[in-house]
């Protein structure tokens, strides 16, 4: 039987013509072009839709608006249908569960949709899609690969349809040695202190420099299993995949595991194979490969359905420690991230490398409500105030510009293994940290159990970004 498809575009043109191009599928027939929300509501009502795409429509967030539509309708499939420019947007409409496809729409991505069972997850259609009519399943884990888990498991009761915010913070700095790895590591082990809905935090910190990675080192932690271990598994499931479509893995080129992986989602349960625990606080760490020669077998796409899979993870906070460069490790950290705390040195070469980041991110129209910029190891004198710096990077005068001071107790922390955090004593950085920490991410300071304030406004205001 056919699918009942509903157009939503404020673009006539667009619907039209797709209406047209869909006229003689045997998969799909559409029931409904609409222009306005109101519209579109009415539509619903009356055509009953099994698919509902949606184009632009002016101030309309269509992340709000799918939602809206999936709790009066909860069978309904959604394709958020996206000019170049939005695709960037992808990872987040994917996490929504809505399909995305890139205008001009081919009538073939829609049909491939159509038939994918219900209440799959949403995954992405490119326009160069090896198959476009073979949308691939889900993959599950291989029962033969693996690795003893050297981490407390979380009970299983948290997964299932977890609604709680993730917040996936970013820590960047485009200059080696300024303290990336550092504050990481701190807002880490001081979000793992704190409280959400009467339980603790749970908080993932992720080594992202794949080759020089020193996370587990600064927490004394093993390295084993780590990010590779994870690659590795990706890799015996994604060939597996293919074998099965009939491939020689052999022959598959880069540009087809990508496709591939982006059609796939992996269980955001497996994570906790490939994680280390910090005892003391319970903070997991997903650590970088423990030989160099590993990092070099990683690629953009096992980083991607990483990245996903940690989107729909149970963790509150995702902490990315990144290397000073700009890889696709390090661009995709920062794409998915909800906030990038930006470090730096009160010193000119760590000054203008930032500069000529921020300037980068703003061409990408990067949301820059999203940076923090925080410049650590301040002296007593320094030759630039903050607000010297704020007016340089060009910053609105609202923005504040956080601080860490320069602190001999750092070295000796990095050296023991043990963060500042968790020192009982007064340190002047360890307070520091909590400023920033608390900025990013109110924390529930009287540990009541109830849940902190301003969660719905973060939301809503990233949605903003978004579709706004
Ligand atoms: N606030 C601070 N006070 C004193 N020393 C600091 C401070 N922050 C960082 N350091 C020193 O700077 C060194 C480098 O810090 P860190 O490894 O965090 O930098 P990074 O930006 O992660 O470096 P990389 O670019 O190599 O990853 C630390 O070993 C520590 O000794
Ligand atoms: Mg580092």
């Amino acid at each position: 039987m056919k699918k009942r498809l509903l157009i939503v575009d404020d673009d006539r043109e667009f619907s039209n013509v797709l209406k047209e191009q869909l006229a003689e599928s045997k998969w799909l027939e559409v029931c409904g072009l609409a222009t306005e929300v109101d519209e579109a509501w009415q539509m619903l009502q009356r055509t009953r839709p099994d698919m509902v795409i949606l184009g632009g429509i002016k101030e309309a967030e269509r992340g709000v608006l799918c939602q809206q539509f999936r709790l009066a309708y909860p069978q309904l499939s959604f394709i958020a249908a996206c000019s170049p420019q939005e695709l960037m947007w992808e990872p987040f409409f994917r996490n929504l569960g809505i399909w995305v496809v890139a205008k001009p729409v081919q009538p073939g991505q829609l049909e491939a949709l159509a038939m994918v069972p219900q209440g799959m997850m949403a995954g992405s259609v490119h326009q160069n899609h090896p198959n476009p009519l073979e949308v691939p399943p889900p993959l599950h884990a291989p029962t033969n690969q693996i690795q003893q888990p050297t981490a407390e498991p979380f009970s299983e009761s948290s997964y299932g349809g977890s609604t709680v915010p993730k917040h996936l913070i970013t820590v960047y700095g485009p200059k080696g040695g300024v303290g990336k790895t550092f504050i990481s590591r701190e807002l880490a082990i001081f979000f793992s202190m704190q409280r959400r809905e009467g339980r603790p935090m749970r908080v993932l910190a992720v080594d992202f420099n794949l080759d020089l990675g020193t996370f587990a080192t600064t927490l004394n932690l093993p390295r084993t299993p780590n990010l590779f271990t994870w690659v590795q598994d990706i890799d015996v499931q994604l060939q597996a995949f293919v074998q099965r479509q009939g491939r020689d893995p052999f022959t598959v080129r880069h540009e087809e595991w990508q496709e591939y992986a982006s059609a796939v989602t992996l269980s955001p349960q497996d994570i906790e194979k490939y994680i280390v625990c910090h005892a003391e606080t319970g903070l997991h760490v997903l650590t970088s490969p423990r030989d160099i020669r590993h990092s070099f077998e990683i690629r953009d796409y096992h980083l991607y359905l990483i990245l996903e899979t940690l989107k729909q993870s149970i963790y509150d906070v995702i902490l990315i420690d990144t290397a000073p460069d700009t890889t696709d490790a390090t661009i995709q950290a920062l794409f998915f991230a909800e906030h990038v705390v930006m470090v730096g040195n009160p010193i000119v070469d760590s000054i203008e490398n930032i500069q000529r980041l921020l300037k980068l991110l703003r061409e990408a129209e990067y949301p820059e409500e999203r940076i923090q910029v925080c410049m650590n190891r301040l002296q007593r004198r320094e030759m630039f105030t903050l607000d010297e710096i704020r007016a340089y990077f060009q910053l609105h005068p609202s923005r504040k510009i956080f601080s860490v001071p320069d602190d001999a107790e750092v070295k000796k922390s990095i050296n023991t293994g043990v963060p500042v955090m968790m020192h009982p004593g007064r340190i002047a950085a360890k307070e520091a940290i909590e400023t920033l920490g608390k900025a990013l991410l109110p924390v529930d300071t009287e540990n009541t159990g109830v849940t902190p304030k301003g969660k719905t406004k973060d939301r809503s205001s990233l949605l903003r970004w978004l579709w706004g």
